[in-house]
């Protein structure tokens, strides 16, 4: 344990009037002089397992981050609830602290913050936990883990307590290896070190797994219903990049645009992997985005060598050409493509492929997270996805319904290196 010394260790605010704050070495008992005093640690730990467990409810949204709940409390009572619900919007504490304010009960009367998982000390898509907590007023602070990424593990602790906020670590109601399983494969050392976009695979499929609808239905390309197409704008307004195949351009011509219900304030990049750059400089991705919609910049990766006429008149009609190293064994090199999306700053990718693309990423390793539907469709034509379903190692899976589709939502475990 890195911070015994945090676990029951309440100091007070120099200003309080209460307690002074105990002198180092002074070891007081976990529950005395504190505020807490009034919040029953059962109590607690039975909240913290219950916003644990709702918590959950959010983990694919918020991926790679890990999915936390908070509450603010006022004795037993719970005044305010709060989750971390979209991957970049407000984290759970400032949720939390923002319904309590809409409550509009009297601050003085808000005994503590609690929160599954330790506030965040640096900047992210959000500003700090830490100091939202800080400006909200709040005494205690109560902790069901610490953060367990090396780089940050016990600083939200020590800046709280360094500004006088007692802070009460209760673990063991809301372990990360059961709430978010995935993130501790994704700090993990090597991943770390090579750092490459959280990567999540969407895909549609037949009843017998294949990703291309018979001839006659769906206009060759359509297998899910419009709700699933509404779930996936909304999708595509949460990440950063969309990447897909050549094959899947030549096929269907796509737009791959934000639309309503998707947010399209900032809609991602398009990424295409196309070697020889086969893409038609007239493709419906390098049009505009048209009336309510939104498209990111289209990029297109090839290998070196590709024409050097086709480059130009890709590069004319607006599209960005990069030339990337061949994949040992088919395309583009998926490690290049990896590295080059983390360059860009994308963080969080939705691969929109055909079969051969997502099987090559699927093979690589670098598929995180799955989203399945199922549609209510027979048959179809290409390879079945069925296989891949039963061999990947898919872990925290949920399955559910969208309309007439059928939905499964999973991480991808992957190797941990240490
Ligand atoms: N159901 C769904 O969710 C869904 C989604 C998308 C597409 N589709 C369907 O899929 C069909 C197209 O299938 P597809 O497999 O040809 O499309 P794809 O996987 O999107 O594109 C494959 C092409 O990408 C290029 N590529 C570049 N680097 C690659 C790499 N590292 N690994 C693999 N490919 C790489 C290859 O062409 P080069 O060798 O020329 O580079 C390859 O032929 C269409 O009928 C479309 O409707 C279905």
């Amino acid at each position: 344990m890195l911070y015994p010394s945090l676990i029951g260790s309440f100091s007070r605010r120099p200003d309080s009037g209460d307690s002074p704050v105990p002198e180092d070495g002074e070891n007081p008992s976990p529950m005395a002089r504190s505020n807490t005093e009034t919040l029953d640690s059962e109590h607690l730990r039975t909240l913290l397992a219950g916003l644990a467990h709702d918590a959950t409810r959010f983990r694919f949204d918020v991926a790679p981050n890990p999915c936390v709940g908070a509450a603010v409390v006022s004795g037993t009572e719970v005044i305010a609830r709060g989750f971390h619900q979209v991957w970049g919007d407000a984290h759970a504490e400032v949720n939390a602290l923002l319904e309590a304010e809409r409550t509009g009960t009297d601050k003085s009367t808000w005994d503590a913050l609690v929160v599954t998982l330790e506030p965040c000390s640096s900047t992210g898509k959000t500003p700090p936990c830490v100091e939202r907590i800080l400006a909200s007023g709040i005494k205690t602070v109560v902790i069901g883990e610490l953060d367990p990424d090396p780089r940050h593990r016990g600083k939200g602790l020590e800046l709280l307590r360094q500004a006088g906020i007692e802070v009460l670590l209760l673990e063991g109601e809301a372990p990360l290896s059961a709430v978010a399983p995935h993130f501790l494969s994704w700090i993990d050392n090597e991943r770390v070190r090579r750092p490459r976009p959280w990567t999540i695979a969407k895909w549609a499929q037949t009843r017998s797994g294949q990703m291309v609808p018979p001839q006659g239905v769906g206009g060759g390309r359509w297998i899910s219903g419009p709700e699933s197409l509404k779930e996936v704008q909304l999708l595509r307004g949460r990440v950063d990049a969309i990447v897909t195949g050549v094959g899947t351009i030549l096929a269907d011509d796509p737009r791959f645009t934000v639309r309503p219900p998707g947010n399209l304030s900032k809609p991602p990049m398009r990424v295409v992997l196309d070697s020889h750059l086969r893409t038609p400089p007239d493709a419906t991705i390098l049009k505009p985005a048209g009336e309510n919609a939104a498209g990111g910049a289209v990029h297109i990766l090839c290998v070196g060598g590709a024409p050097g006429e086709r480059h130009r008149a890709l590069e004319a009609a607006g599209a960005h050409v990069h030339a990337m190293h061949v994949a040992t064994d088919d395309g583009v090199s998926l490690r290049d493509v990896q590295t080059w999306l983390h360059e860009q700053g994308a963080q969080r990718i939705l691969l929109e492929a055909g079969p051969r693309l997502l099987a090559h990423y699927l093979t690589s390793g670098f598929v995180d997270q799955v989203r399945i539907y199922s549609g209510a469709v027979n048959g179809g034509e290409g390879p079945s996805m069925a296989g891949w379903i039963t061999r990947l190692k898919l872990i925290a899976r949920i399955q559910r319904e969208c309309h007439e589709d059928a939905v499964l939502e999973a991480f991808v475990e992957h190797e941990r290196s240490d």
